[in-house]
């Protein structure tokens, strides 16, 4: 039996995936101590990063089609709209801390491939072979049986995305990925594409997106989020629209439900998350530490609801 609820949730952190809980609760006890931002979602996004345990984002991410584990991640700064990103990077053990620190930048501050590592090899970035030994086996397997076109998203998590917003009121994003598994080598998602993966803007709002970046990219879907924000809407019902809308439309082209989930925050710290999935687990922060919730839409009728989980469905839950 899911109870739902009725009022979105407040805090000042809201992070994708359960793969991010004890990250978000790092990071929101910086947040609460010393009201750091930055220092606040890149440690959230940080401790996802360095756990072997989730495929889909940092050290032990499952690789594209040459073995090859390659890195999508972004920052934005709400407050000057400073935009960093590192993509396709390889053996960077956070890529976050490179695009937390490009955001800083005016010029030249979104990476690809040499350049990137270039660019944190001068900032004296750590280095890692990011490859474990259980993803290679996994890989060796997938070889023997995959074609290409039988590619989907990671079921049951993928991106993660941390959004924060101090007390002061400043906001920021950010985001981290290893792609689809499989992918062609160098294949572009939404995280480090801003609009897309994500978007931060402080008088607004901000969003972040988690799903196949191929669909959520077609739909800039972050930016959406965060306007409809900007002109009055609800941040769950913004949240909801910008995602009805956008698959309706993708719906109309042919295109399968792949999978795009979505969280938000409004410049209040009220929170919302939307998703296309049946179930896309998210979690909030916030003085009273942090909470799990789960977003969910009925496939029949479309309709959007969030509860708070169980003991029960934590346990059965085969999603990160
Ligand atoms: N959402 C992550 C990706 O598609 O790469």
């Amino acid at each position: 039996m899911i109870t739902k609820i009725m009022n979105s949730p407040v805090g000042q952190m809201i992070s994708t995936w359960r793969m991010s809980e004890e990250g978000l609760r790092l990071g929101n006890q910086i947040l609460q101590e010393n009201d750091n931002l930055g220092e606040a979602i890149v440690r959230a996004v940080k401790c996802v990063e360095d756990d072997p345990a989730y495929v889909s984002v940092g050290y032990g991410g499952l690789p594209n089609r040459e073995g090859q584990v390659e890195l999508d991640a972004a920052y934005m700064d709400g407050d000057t709209l400073g935009t960093g990103a590192v993509i396709s990077v390889k053996n960077l053990k956070n890529p976050i801390e490179a695009a937390y620190r490009l955001s800083k930048k005016n010029r030249s501050c979104i990476l690809a491939g040499d350049g990137a590592m270039k660019y944190a090899s001068y900032e004296g970035l750590a280095y890692q072979n990011m490859l474990t030994e259980s993803s290679r086996k996994r890989y060796e397997e997938e070889l023997k049986v995959s074609k290409q076109e039988e590619i989907r998203a990671y079921e049951g998590h993928d991106t993660v995305c941390v959004i924060g917003r101090s007390r002061e009121g400043s906001m920021a994003c950010g985001v981290s990925t290893s792609g689809l598994y499989m992918k062609e080598p160098g294949r572009v998602g939404d995280s480090p594409l801003i609009g897309s993966g994500f978007y931060a803007d402080s008088e607004a709002g901000a969003a972040a997106a988690t799903g196949m970046g191929e669909d959520i990219m077609k739909g800039c879907l972050s930016f959406s989020i965060v306007e409809k924000m900007r002109n009055g809407m609800n941040v769950q019902e913004a949240c909801e629209k910008a995602l009805r809308e956008h698959w309706r439309r993708l719906e109309r082209r042919g295109y399968p439900n792949n999978g795009m989930s979505v969280i938000a925050m409004d410049t209040q710290g009220n929170t919302g998350a939307a998703t296309t999935l049946e179930e896309f687990p998210f979690v909030v922060a916030g003085e009273n530490g942090c909470r799990l919730y789960v977003a969910s839409m009925d496939q029949e009728t479309g309709e959007h609801f969030l509860f708070v989980p169980d003991k029960e469905w934590i346990k059965n839950s085969k999603s990160d």
